[in-house]
């Protein structure tokens, strides 16, 4: 029996549903607990390859169990599409995916009016993935204005509260965006119908959570986005709006911290990251262009370009401390296999002064230059390794080097999109 939380230590898209997808093996049941359909988590399983945005990706595994939990902003109609490709691939979720009754519910006015502002304020815009995901988490904290999945199955209180907020988005749509508003009697009637068809699903998933770690079933939490994009520790503003680190999984699926016994931080062997903001390593030559087309860094919801760059352990020293990470999977080691040097971040320099913490102050971080160690590639192919001693002695001497600076034992390496091209270290 394990609770094991298994979370990005970047800028999301380290290759999460990967180690999710081998370790599901183990598990009995996988939970989503933060965020939205803004994460893209793409699994390849033999010929077929699954892109998830809300359902866990562990759902592809036929006797397990998936929960949303409630720290998830729920867009009903992309989970049903979720549900809809699955079923046409051969695989039911019924009986086996539960949602929370307390998450909240992403409405199309939340898509409409993060679309509006970030086109507002034009050059300082996040770069979000349009998925409503900060408009939703807005009206949550707000409280008056949020609508939660258990509020589905109130056939009264759901169109008074939906018309409500509509009327009050609408305002602000045409005031203080000046574009057009959204039609109430249509969503309202969208939204009825899907409440019927997420009923059997509806659950206290805290309950069923907790209820199935007493009768000692294994657990895995898949977070989605990465530690620099929590809302707190992250590179605020350019952040999305959840809790993506280790205590997200306490407050998004309602169980408590000592139940939980691992958290494995996923590490991309370099660094990406899309949308706007800082990023010290980046790089905006050929070789983060060479790196973008060897690992078709383009994402996996929106489709832009992923900016590249080296790995930085000044990053990884924040994903340890905030997340208490037990160990990392290192993926897309395999991206790597061609290049004569690679580069680690291994601390930044501002004004002559070392820097070994990542800034709070986005302005602080732009001031910082990475100092890089320089170490020689091992430009062989890995994809085929299936053991850590086979792995070529510069790669080890790599991925050794990053443990040893991040002081983060490694526990998996991944060499390759399939389920087998993994090492269990
Ligand atoms: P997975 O789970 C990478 C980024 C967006 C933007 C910022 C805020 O696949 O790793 P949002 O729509 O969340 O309000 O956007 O966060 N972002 C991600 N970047 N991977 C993700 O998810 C992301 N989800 C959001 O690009 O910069
Ligand atoms: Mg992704």
């Amino acid at each position: 029996m394990a609770v094991r939380i298994v979370l990005g230590a970047q800028w999301g898209d380290e290759g999460k549903a990967k180690i999710v997808d081998y370790l599901t093996t183990d598990s009995d049941v996988v939970v989503r607990y933060q965020g939205g359909a803004n994460a893209g988590h793409t699994i390849k399983a033999g010929d077929l390859e699954f892109v998830f945005h809300l359902i866990p990706a562990g759902i592809v595994h036929q006797d397990k169990a998936c929960v949303v939990g409630n720290g998830v902003v729920l867009d009903p109609a992309a989970l049903f599409q979720e549900v809809d490709e699955l079923e046409s691939k051969g695989i039911s979720v019924d009986g086996r995916l539960f949602v929370s009754d307390r998450a909240h519910l992403v409405l199309p006015y939340h898509k409409a009016v993060e679309e509006a502002n970030e086109k507002k304020i034009g050059d300082s815009a996040i770069g979000t993935t349009l998925r409503g995901i900060g408009p939703t988490y807005q009206d949550k904290i707000n409280r008056s204005t949020g609508i939660r999945v258990g509020d589905l199955l109130d056939a009264e209180l759901l169109p008074e509260k939906i018309r409500a907020n509509v009327r009050e988005k609408n305002e602000i749509l045409k005031q203080v965006y000046g574009v057009e508003g959204l039609e109430e009697v249509q969503l309202i009637e969208e939204y009825m119908a899907l409440g019927e068809r997420l009923t059997p699903y509806i659950t206290d998933t805290s309950v069923y959570l907790n209820d199935a770690i007493e009768a000692g079933k294994s657990i895995l939490f898949e977070g989605s986005q990465g530690t620099l994009l929590d809302i707190d520790h992250g590179s605020y503003p350019y952040v999305t709006s959840s809790n993506t680190t280790a205590g997200g999984a306490c407050t998004g699926a309602g169980i408590g911290p000592m139940r939980v016994n691992e958290v494995v931080g996923v590490v991309k062997a370099y660094t990406t990251r899309v949308g706007n903001g800082p990023f010290p390593t980046e790089l905006n030559d050929e070789m983060g262009q060479r790196i973008r087309d060897i690992g078709h860094e383009y994402g996996a919801t929106t489709g832009r370009p992923r900016r590249c760059g080296w790995l930085d352990v000044v990053m990884l020293g924040l994903a340890r401390r905030i997340n208490g990470l037990s160990s990392m999977a290192v993926t897309r080691v395999d991206i790597l296999d061609e290049l004569e040097e690679i580069k680690i971040c291994t601390h930044y320099e501002r004004n002559g002064q070392r820097v070994d913490h990542f800034p709070g102050d986005l302005n602080v971080l732009a001031e910082c230059k990475p100092v890089y160690e320089t170490l020689p590639g091992w430009q062989t192919p890995t994809p085929h390794i299936r053991s850590y001693g086979d792995l070529p002695e510069n790669a080890r001497r790599y991925l050794e080097r990053v443990s040893e600076l991040s002081r983060i034992p490694i526990s998996i390496v991944s060499v390759g999109p399939d389920r087998e091209e993994t090492i269990v270290v």
